[in-house]
């Protein structure tokens, strides 16, 4: 399934210091452009895009960075532990994706619309009440919000 843009600057941001010093995971590439992000100071990025023609231009955006392998294909498939996941593609099977955070790891989920209830928000409701993980939302701009979760 493809849906969805290139995530905002300011999330990018967030990516960029939370990526520092780790080995990452995206859920979804789309264009690259938070890969790029990640990769300017992650040790390893990982990152799996389903729909071959945005994982082409993402191939183009990424082959600078010699710690980034673009896996095109369902993250699904993915196997490994990463201290850091940005689950950004169209994510139901939050326990799946709960396997490839090692313990003390980050998993990160944005494009949400502040101030919403946890109850009935299938992300909130595992993000924010899981508790094998420990998680706050932020502001990332006025009207955008993100989780930040740690795998306890
Ligand atoms: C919001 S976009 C990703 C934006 C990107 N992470 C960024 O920061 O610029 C979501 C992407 O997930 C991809 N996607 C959806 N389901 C997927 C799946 N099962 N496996 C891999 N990619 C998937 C879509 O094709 C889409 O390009």
């Amino acid at each position: 399934m493809t849906d969805g843009g290139s995530s905002i600057p300011a999330v990018q941001a967030l990516l960029r210091a939370l990526a520092a010093g780790r080995d990452v995971a995206e859920l979804g590439t789309a264009f690259g452009e938070g890969a790029a992000a990640m990769a300017e100071t992650a040790r390893s990025v990982v990152t799996v895009e389903v729909d071959p023609a945005r994982a082409a231009i993402a191939r183009g955006r990424l082959a600078r960075f010699s710690n980034v392998e673009l896996v095109e294909g369902d993250w699904r498939s993915l196997r490994g532990a990463f201290a850091l996941v940005f689950a950004d593609a169209d994510v139901h099977d939050w326990d799946r994706v709960l396997t490839l955070v090692a313990p003390g790891g980050l998993l990160v989920k944005d494009d949400l619309t502040p101030g919403r209830a946890i109850a009935g928000d299938p992300a909130r409701e595992f993000l924010l009440r899981d508790p094998r993980l420990a998680a706050a939302e932020i502001l990332t701009t006025p009207e955008t919000a993100a989780i930040v979760a740690v795998r306890r």
